[in-house]
């Protein structure tokens, strides 16, 4: 019996794999609602012999990839993706996300744009009126992070934002450090103004490789509800 956050994880990802077709490449997203998505698809990979090639977004999902029976392969041997389902921490109303609370915002990013269509799979919870409730993940280069941070909150002083607190992530006692090897600082902004512009400025800080922002990116969400209803947003 699955709680009914999970339940709407499930139904979401259950039916975004309806969008999957035989010989398609297809991008596979992190997280706990895209782990629900691999083992669906793995599912279909098994028992209705769907002929796919996956490319993965971490680690993490290559691993539960090739233990559910899908054929995983890199993005340059890919190229070019048909599709690429991941979840997402918050989306709007415009369908712009913030990702990267699972810390693999820069392999999502890079996936999701190779991809004619990316589609989001996520609960009711996920959806709000602005982003920026939910710590925006931004991914920096381990030398000279201090700087970066400071360039970043001096940066914000001038942007449309709530809050202004810069973390950097922790895992126990030492920074957390990405699939690339980087660290991240999480912006606690409250309310974001205007998506678009920061995401273009805090691409301007040198030590930044990419952050966690997803404008004009996803083309559908699938939204899940703990009854198990499901609604398409795009
Ligand atoms: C991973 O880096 C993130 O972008 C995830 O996609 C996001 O955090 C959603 O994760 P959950 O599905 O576990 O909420």
């Amino acid at each position: 019996q699955l709680s009914p956050i999970d339940k709407a994880k499930f139904v979401a990802a259950k039916k975004a794999v309806d969008y999957v077709e035989d010989g398609m490449r297809v991008g596979l997203g992190t997280g706990s609602t895209a782990a629900w998505m691999v083992r669906c698809l793995g599912e279909l990979v098994r028992e209705d012999g769907l002929k796919i090639r996956g490319v993965p977004t971490s680690t993490r999902t290559a691993e539960l990839a090739r233990e559910v029976g899908i054929e995983v392969i890199s993005l340059d041997e890919a190229k070019w993706l048909d599709l690429t389902i991941d979840g997402a921490d918050e989306f709007d109303g415009e369908l712009n996300l913030i990702k990267g609370g699972g810390g693999a915002l820069l392999q999502e990013k890079i996936v999701a744009t190779a991809s004619d269509q990316m589609i989001v799979i996520a609960d009711a919870a996920k959806e709000v009126g602005h982003l920026g409730a939910f710590p925006l993940p931004v991914e920096v280069i381990p030398f000279g992070w201090q700087t970066s941070r400071a360039l970043i909150e001096e940066m914000l002083i001038s942007v449309d934002v709530l809050g202004r607190d810069v973390t950097l992530r922790m895992n126990g006692d030492h920074p957390y450090v990405t699939d690339e090897g980087n660290h991240i600082l999480d912006l606690h902004l409250g309310r974001i103004g205007n998506a678009r512009q920061l995401a273009m400025v805090l691409n301007q800080i040198p030590g930044v490789v990419e952050n966690g922002l997803f404008v004009d990116i996803c083309d559908v969400v699938v939204i899940g509800h703990g009854d198990g209803r499901v609604v398409l947003r795009d």
